[in-house]
C-alpha cells in the first residue's frame, strides 16, 4: 500500500487594513526608522484596530477566503487546529470560536500553543491525523492579534510585532507529495526570556499585575536572538542532511519572520541564496503564528508541484523546528 502523506492543497492569508509605520512608532517611543530597519528588517506592520475583534476574527477571515478559493464547504472540514499565542480568551479555545464563525459546529477543533513555532507544531499534528486516515480535510490556521499584548511604551518590543492570520487546507496525497519530515523541539529553560507573566493560573489578573504591566509581552532580546540563530539554523541543516538534500535541491526556505538577521543566519548555514528565501518581514513584522502561512500565501503563484520547501521557526518556550515538504500543486499563474 502506498504511503499517505499530508499535503497542503490551499493557502490563504489575511491581514487587517491599518498600517503602523516606523514613522508612527517614532511618535510613541524613543526609536527611529534606521534602528528598526537595520536591527530587524521591519518597515511596517498591520494592526487590528477594532476593539471588539480578536485573533479568532483574523483566523475566521482567512479560513472563509480559503474555503471560497478551494471550493470547500464548511461542513466538509473534519478538523480545525488553531495555533495562536493570543487566544481570544483562556477558554473556549480559539479553534472552537473560529469553527463557530465559519459555520462548522460539529467538528473536532482545538488549539496548539507553541508561540512562534505554533504553525509548524500545528501542521505536523494535522499530518498525523491525515497519514493515519483519521481525517481527510484539515484546516490549520495561525492567527495572532499581537497588538493586544504589546506594550506601546516599550521600544524594545513594540517595534517588532504585528497582527495577521494564515490558513492552510491539508488533505491526503498518495503521490509522495506533502510533508516528508519534521523536527520539532522545545526547551522550557528558555521560558524566562520570552513570556507573558500574568493572566494564567500562576499569576491571575489583579490590580498589582495590571499596575506592573505584566499582561504585556516580556522579552529579553539578546538571549532569544542567540538561541534563535543557533536553533533555527541547526534544525534546518539537520533536516536537509537526514533527507540528503543539497542547497540546490531546496526550492524555498520559508522562515519564521522575527528578525531578518536570524533569517540570514539560517539561510547562510543552509547554503541557500537570498533568491530562495521568502521574506515579508518588512511589511508585516512578526505576526507570531501567522508568519509562515503569510509567506506561503504571498509566494503561492511562484510555487510549483514537487518543489522542496524547508519551513523553519523559533519562538517562546523556547520552541523551534523545521519541516520538509514537497509542494503539492501548481498554482494558477
Ligand atoms: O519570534 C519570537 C522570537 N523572538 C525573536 O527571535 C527576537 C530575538 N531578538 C531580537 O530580534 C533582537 O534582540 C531585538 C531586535 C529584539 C533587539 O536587537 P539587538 O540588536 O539585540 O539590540 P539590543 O537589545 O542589544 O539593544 C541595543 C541598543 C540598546 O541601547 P544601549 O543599551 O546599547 O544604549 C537598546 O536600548 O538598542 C537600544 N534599543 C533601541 N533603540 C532604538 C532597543 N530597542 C530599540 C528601539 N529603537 N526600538
Amino acid at each position: 500500500m502506498k504511503k499517505i502523506h499530508a499535503a497542503i492543497t490551499g493557502i490563504q492569508g489575511y491581514v487587517p487594513e491599518y498600517i503602523l509605520s516606523n514613522k508612527e512608532l517614532e511618535k510613541l517611543v524613543d526609536t527611529n526608522d534606521e534602528w528598526i530597519v537595520s536591527r530587524t528588517g521591519i518597515k511596517e506592520r498591520r494592526i487590528l484596530k477594532d476593539k471588539n475583534k480578536g485573533s479568532s476574527d483574523l483566523g475566521a477571515e482567512a479560513i472563509k477566503l480559503l474555503l471560497e478559493k478551494t471550493k470547500t464547504l464548511a461542513e466538509e472540514i473534519d478538523l480545525i487546529i488553531c495555533a495562536t499565542a493570543t487566544p481570544d480568551m483562556l477558554f473556549p479555545s480559539t479553534a472552537c470560536l473560529i469553527a463557530n464563525k465559519i459555520g462548522a459546529n460539529n467538528i473536532c477543533a482545538f488549539d496548539v500553543m507553541a508561540a512562534c513555532s505554533g504553525f509548524l507544531y500545528g501542521i505536523n499534528t494535522a499530518s498525523k491525523f491525515i497519514e493515519t486516515g483519521t481525517y481527510n480535510k484539515v484546516i490549520v490556521v495561525g492567527c495572532d492579534k499581537m497588538s493586544s499584548i504589546v506594550d506601546y511604551t516599550q521600544r524594545t518590543t513594540c517595534v517588532l510585532f504585528g497582527d495577521g492570520a494564515g490558513a492552510v487546507l491539508m488533505e491526503p496525497n498518495s503521490k509522495g507529495l506533502g510533508i516528508q519530515d519534521a523536527i520539532l523541539r522545545s526547551d522550557g529553560g528558555g521560558g524566562e526570556f520570552l513570556k507573558l507573566k500574568a493572566g494564567g493560573s500562576l499569576s491571575p489578573a489583579s490590580h498589582e499585575t495590571v499596575d506592573a504591566r505584566e499582561h504585556y509581552i516580556y522579552q529579553d532580546g539578546q538571549p532569544v536572538f542567540k538561541a534563535a540563530v543557533k536553533s533555527m539554523a541547526d534544525v534546518s541543516e539537520e533536516i536537509m542532511k537526514r533527507n540528503n538534500l543539497t542547497s540546490e535541491d531546496v526550492a524555498w526556505l520559508v522562515p519564521h519572520q522575527a528578525n531578518k538577521r536570524i533569517i540570514d543566519a539560517t539561510s547562510r548555514r543552509m547554503g541557500v541564496g537570498d533568491e530562495k528565501v521568502m521574506l515579508n518581514i518588512e511589511r508585516y513584522g512578526n505576526t507570531t503564528t501567522a508568519t509562515i502561512p503569510l509567506c506561503l500565501w504571498e509566494w503561492e503563484e511562484k510555487l510549483n508541484k514537487g518543489d522542496n520547501l524547508i519551513l523553519a521557526a523559533f519562538g517562546g518556550g523556547f520552541t523551534w523546528g523545521s519541516i520538509y515538504l514537497k509542494w503539492a500543486y501548481d498554482s494558477q499563474k
